[in-house]
């Protein structure tokens, strides 16, 4: 990993292990790309930029009329003098106009990467582990300043990309966009992924042809969402699982966001990525700056698995933070769908005693607990204990789970209010809103308006103190709606569109505080299952309730596509009742448990309604998971057979060292007269010979991935098989 700039041809070279990253000043001024891609050890490529054909495009230069900014691979364009694909950044001026120019100005390049105010980031442990480059642009007449930084970082094909963008005037300044990065790639041969959905149906996997002309997907809903992942990626046309150059940009940001690719009329492509700028304005006083979120990008010739690979083991350890970034996560049993609001401190013993006896080690207290909220309609705000449901509260409860041999979790929503609550009724202008307009309500509630200080501070002390007051290890912290009505009663109107982003500056600032004060906990984030499964949160809390939806079919297709990015100890993965609460299908308890031990285990059902052979069933589940969740929650993961292109599934964990895998295999519908199919594994080492645990035989770690393995018989719909596999040493 380094960065060299080569002060004769002025170009700026950033390698990583495997990848080049080039740009190059155009007449020392604009900063032009060059190559993202594989590893090239020359810097000397300016003769790549082509002005190429210029029909109808102005020129910066009547001298030089093939300087034209509408031709041209930009690292951050603006809109206005010459270029009309999609800017990075819109700044308004004191006069109204929207026309800027940014021009290079100097560069330094640093050890290590600096933190992100008051946003998540990957980080660098050491400052060997990381360098960074700050390019520095300015528009003197508009009195604008960006300073580009690109960090890279040791052991990882990636490029880390954000922006700051600052008054150097002497007026005040309006940015409507100010995107994280765009990026120039000289031809538009790509496929398109990304990850949509629904609630109950997160993180789909869509791929598509590019086409000329825009083609993106965004946020307005105020969090990343369920509909829309903060990812896409650019494929060559065949790249598959383990071939072929995938382009990534994640966007590390739990907000509104956008992301394109625009093919121009000369078949180049142009990729953005930011907060997304509509409904977005922020006013910049002369001295204040406005920092962008980041965006990641990762390369690989490796296929789309090579991609998500980089992408797994840089956001497990170097953007998940804390104890239980490292230490294996608890197998817990959850009572939302066992009692939903209808429980007492009676029931819960018995739920929690039924899961110690399987081995099970948190018990997960859900929504309920608080205010007097038998259902959906009521105190959200008010977080002290009810007592009508929790007699001896909430220390007394925790400590008869302890007294279990089992750690004890609980549930807040705490950015949210019921409008039927002390806490609106004290504070009815705490919530986002817009003056006389409805309140427009989802899921009976009302937002609290994060961009306000004084309601940061609220929930800090209100969620600190029920922390404080029990031996409380997990929380399990939702958010169930989308932002309406847009609004802050402590912002002046010039200021409105702010209110977005300063909620989740409020947001972070608000986990950011909670979790460093109790660094023991560990904190699962949840939004009426994956609405904010992002990596902005995930910096803040290592696992995320991946979805509400339980069945384990449906869930083969939202892990699968949720891996595209996010590793397997970012996945919150329970085994629920059949038939199952969300789409009404029973599958056996072995696929349900298979399909969940693929992320962090758990339960969510009435263990004290299992059968003695459920239990015994569940017994083995929780013996095995044990066994072999260091290579789920840490290994690398290969992708063999995908839900989206027929009715088997197969992935595979391996170690780190390859010293152990885990293959998992999954077949939804049983098929008449069919041949057992053959089973080829990856990521293994071909030198090593492994012992398939359950059976005792040994074979060839060569053999397994390129001859592959005959999979058991399986009977019926809704089959699936373990393998763990372990190398023999000699
Ligand atoms: C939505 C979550 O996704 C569920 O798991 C559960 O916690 C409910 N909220 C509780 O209201």
């Amino acid at each position: 990993m380094s960065i060299h700039y080569d002060a004769k041809l002025q170009i700026f070279h950033l390698q990583t292990e495997n990848t080049s990253y080039v740009f190059g000043l155009a007449r020392g001024t604009y900063p032009l790309h060059l190559h993202w891609g594989k590893k090239i050890r020359s810097s000397a490529v300016s003769d790549l930029f082509d002005p190429g054909a210029m029909g109808f495009s102005s020129t910066v230069d009547p001298a030089e009329p093939s300087l034209s900014l509408d031709t041209l691979p930009h690292e951050y364009p603006g809109y206005g003098s010459g270029d009309f694909r999609e800017p990075a950044y819109v700044a308004e001026l004191a006069n109204g106009t929207t026309v800027t120019e940014l021009a290079y100005v100097s560069h330094s390049i640093l050890k290590g990467k600096p933190a992100l105010e008051g946003l998540p980031a990957v980080y660098a442990e050491t400052e060997e582990e990381a360098e960074t480059l700050q390019l520095v642009l300015e528009d003197s007449l508009a009195g604008l300043r960006a300073e580009l930084s690109y960090t890279v970082m040791k052991g990882f094909d990636t490029i880390i990309r954000s922006a700051r963008l600052i008054n150097t005037g002497t007026a005040p300044l309006k940015l409507n966009r100010a995107l994280s990065l765009a990026l120039d790639f000289p031809h538009d041969e790509f496929e398109l992924i990304h990850l949509s959905g629904s609630w109950a149906r997160e993180r789909h996997l869509v791929r598509a042809p590019l086409r000329s002309g825009n083609q993106g997907i965004d946020s307005k809903r105020g969090a990343s969402s369920h509909q829309q992942n903060p990812f896409l990626a650019l494929l060559s046309p065949n790249a598959g699982e383990d071939s072929g150059e995938a382009y990534g940009f994640s966007l590390v940001y739990s907000g509104s966001f956008s992301a394109g690719a625009e093919v121009d009329q000369y078949g180049s492509t142009r990729v953005t990525m930011g907060i997304n700028p509509f409904g977005f304005r922020w006013l910049l006083e002369p001295g204040e700056s406005f920092q962008t979120p980041e965006a990641v990008l990762a390369y690989s010739d490796a296929g789309i698995g090579g991609m998500s690979r980089i992408y797994h083991r840089l956001y497990r350890t170097r953007l998940a933070r804390g104890l239980y970034r490292d230490e294996p996560r608890p197998v817990l049993i959850n009572n939302w769908e066992a009692t939903y609001f209808g429980f007492d401190a009676d029931k819960i013993e018995d739920i929690a005693r039924a899961g110690q006896a399987l081995g099970i080690e948190l018990f997960v207290l859900d929504d309920g607990w608080f205010g007097r909220r038998d259902d959906d309609t009521t105190s959200l705000g008010d977080w002290f204990v009810d007592k009508r449901k929790l007699p001896q509260g909430l220390s007394d409860l925790a400590e008869r789970v302890n007294r279990l041999g089992m750690q004890f979790g609980l549930w807040f929503e705490p950015e949210m209010v019921s409008p039927d609550s002390e806490l609106y009724r004290a504070h009815p202008d705490w919530c986002l809103h817009v003056p006389d307009r409805r309140r427009s309500q989802s899921r009976n509630q009302l937002i609290l308006d994060l961009s306000r200080p004084e309601v940061c501070d609220y929930i800090i002390d209100a969620v600190s103190s029920v922390l404080s007051s029990a031996p409380i290890t997990y929380v399990k912290w939702d958010m169930n709606r989308h932002m309406t009505e847009i609004g802050s009663a402590s912002l002046p109107p010039g200021r409105q569109g702010e209110t977005a982003h300063r909620y989740m500056l409020g947001l972070y600032r608000v986990m950011e505080e909670i979790t460093s004060s109790f660094p023991h906990v560990l904190f699962e984030s949840c939004s009426g299952g994956g609405g904010r499964f992002d990596p902005g949160i995930l910096h803040y809390m290592p696992q995320t309730w991946t979805s509400d939806n339980t069945d384990a079919v449906e869930r083969l297709k939202i892990q699968y596509g949720t891996s595209i990015v996010y590793p397997a100890s970012a996945m919150g993965a329970h085994i629920s009742a059949v038939p199952n609460h969300q789409v009404h299908r029973s599958t056996p308890l072995s696929m349900r448990g298979d399909v969940a031990m693929s992320g962090n285990f758990g339960y969510e059902l009435d263990l004290t309604r299992f059968t003695e052979q459920e239990q015994a069933e569940a017994a083995a589940q929780v013996a095995f998971y044990k066994e072999i969740r260091s290579l789920v929650q840490q290994g690398d993961m290969y992708r063999l057979l995908s839900p989206f292109e027929g009715n088997e599934t197969a992935w595979m964990f391996v170690a780190e060292d390859q010293s152990e895998a885990l293959a998992g295999y999954f077949r939804v519908l049983a098929g008449p007269n069919t041949a057992r199919p053959r089973l080829r594994l990856q990521g293994l080492d071909p030198e090593k010979d492994y012992v398939l645990k359950e059976t005792g035989t040994v074979y060839g770690g060569d053999r397994l991935m390129y001859a592959g393995l005959l999979l058991p018989e399986l009977h019926g719909d809704f089959q699936s098989k373990l393998l763990h596999f372990v190398a023999v040493t000699a």
